[in-house]
């Protein structure tokens, strides 16, 4: 049987631009919102195109030691150059970019998510740690 686990692919954001990017601090204060930013083509621009662009993102926070993660965040980039005039015409695209604030007490992983309209769903992850 397939799981959706099985599908989702993670690399180096750096070498495969569809990897999410999460951007934050490595270290975090207890209970101070601190920010986040996740992305999908950083280091290798990911093509923004009717019919082939990134279409959402979604961050989750794991706090150490504990079993589900919590939601941060859910995030769909819904324009991609279409229009009445067919595929690509609008010149409006949404980039796959965004940024939020959250804060927590624990130290743990962030985790985002990803999908592209051709090539599937994509994950990473990233320590926090709690000072
Ligand atoms: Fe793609």
């Amino acid at each position: 049987m397939t799981e959706l686990k099985d599908l989702l692919q993670s690399a180096d954001w750096k070498k495969e631009k569809h990897a999410p990017v999460i951007e934050s601090p490595e270290k975090i204060t207890k209970g101070e919102a601190v920010s986040v930013k996740a992305s999908v083509g950083k280091e290798i621009a990911h093509p923004n195109m009717t019919a082939h662009h990134i279409r959402w993102i979604e961050i989750y926070f794991l706090p150490a030691g504990e079993k589900f993660p919590y939601q941060i965040g859910k995030f769909e980039f819904t324009s991609h150059g279409e229009s009445g005039q067919g595929a690509d015409t609008s010149t409006v695209y949404t980039a796959p970019e965004v940024s939020l604030k959250f804060k927590t007490e624990k130290s743990g992983t962030i985790l985002a998510s990803s999908y592209c309209s051709i090539h599937g769903l994509w994950q990473s992850s990233k320590l926090v740690t709690v000072e």
